[in-house]
């Protein structure tokens, strides 16, 4: 089965009141168990990588790892996506090596630390939707910068992040501007900031309102009814897999993640792509602590990834099932790239309109 791209994938999930989650990627072992899981549960899925993960294994590598895990499963509709592009040239490289969709970062400038401005980003983003959409290739903005409510900074763990201290007008999309980016740039999808962050120590408490807005969602789906809205640094962060962690040597200080109740209530407004990746290091690393602890003869990899990818597997079939993707992967009819190129040439895919 041919890749399908984000805008597709979305419009399904829309019309069908479900979300995707997005899990990075960077080896064949997160593959496998992303594969894995969303093949036993016919759920489509959308793998993503970092800039980080493309200079870690590799475009070449990158890319011919998810046409052989399509050709592995071709019942699963595989969305490729880069994730936290920094440029034009990052984004079109990446449509290049056979993404189907990208994600143009404008809420910080290219060196992905300094909050950029409102009029940088509706022209690094609008140029990128211009260029990807000619091939039929998706494109998510983001407005608004991600970052803690409670401590006004980005997370520590992850490859890119504001630097320096946050007001909250920074940390909280606003639903006006939302309406007049989505218009300018014509996005596929939004991501909006809403006291999330990336890396494993985003809240000191299980978060409330006050530090987890997401009445913030609720007010830019009110506004843009048709737009698909996206939640970055949204891994829960399970109590379990810090146990694990801290069970078999690890010492994570204790820390609170995004609830997936609080995922289900962002999905009934319009929250349609949902981005993990820390949770699945933490299943990954937590089964490599275990297995050196009750093992520390063994030297076989193997004997560590199998566990490792088990746990993972687990953890991305929970997501599928919690978040509605289930069940859907055979309901959909992949249409390629061309065919999206189409469709945007005639002007069907305005990012306004409610499908
Ligand atoms: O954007 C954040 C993701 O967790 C990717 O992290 O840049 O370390 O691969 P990374
Ligand atoms: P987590 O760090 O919460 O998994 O977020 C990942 C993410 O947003 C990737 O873009
Ligand atoms: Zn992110």
């Amino acid at each position: 089965m041919a890749l399908i791209t984000l805008r597709q994938l979305l419009d399904h999930a829309a019309e069908h009141s479900y979300a995707v989650p997005a899990f990075n990627i960077n080896n064949m072992e997160q593959g496998l168990a992303i594969l894995n899981a969303a093949s036993e549960v016919d759920s489509p899925v959308i793998i993503q990588a970092s800039r980080g993960a493309r200079s870690y294994a590799g475009d070449i590598m990158l890319s011919h790892m998810v046409k052989a895990l399509s050709e592995m499963h071709p019942e699963v509709p595989i969305c490729m996506h880069q994730d936290h592009g920094n440029n034009e040239a990052t984004c079109l490289s990446a449509i290049k090596y056979g993404f189907t969709s990208v994600m143009m970062d404008g809420s910080l400038l290219a060196d992905m630390k300094t909050p950029s401005t409102y009029d940088y980003n509706v022209e690094i983003t609008s140029k990128v939707t211009a260029s990807a959409h000619y091939v039929g290739a998706s494109v998510e903005g983001e407005l608004g910068v991600l970052g803690s409510l409670e401590t006004g900074e980005a997370g520590e763990e992850d490859g890119s992040g504001a630097e320096g201290k946050l007001d909250h007008d920074q940390l909280l999309t606003d639903p006006d501007q939302a309406v007049d980016f989505v218009s300018k740039t014509k996005v596929d999808a939004l991501a909006i900031a809403c006291g999330t962050s990336h890396g494993a120590y985003k809240f000191s408490r299980k978060p409330d309102g006050d530090i987890l807005a997401m009445t913030v969602i609720e007010a830019i789906h009110n506004k843009l009814p048709g737009t698909h809205l996206v939640m970055h640094g949204s891994s829960s962060v399970p109590q379990y897999l810090q146990d694990l962690i801290n069970e078999n040597g690890g010492e994570m200080p204790q820390t609170y993640g995004v609830p997936v109740e609080e995922i289900e209530r962002g999905i009934k407004s319009g929250v349609r792509k949902v981005n993990i990746d820390t949770d699945c290091r933490m299943a990954m690393t937590g089964q490599f602590r275990k297995i050196a602890s009750e093992k520390p003869a063994e030297f076989d990899p193997r004997k560590f990834l199998v566990p490792a990818m088990q746990e993972m597997e687990n953890l991305c079939k929970d997501r599928f099932e919690r978040f509605g993707t289930s069940g859907n992967a055979s309901k959909i009819k992949v249409r390629s790239m061309d065919e999206m190129a189409e469709e945007y040439a005639r002007g069907n895919l305005d990012p306004l309109t409610e499908n």
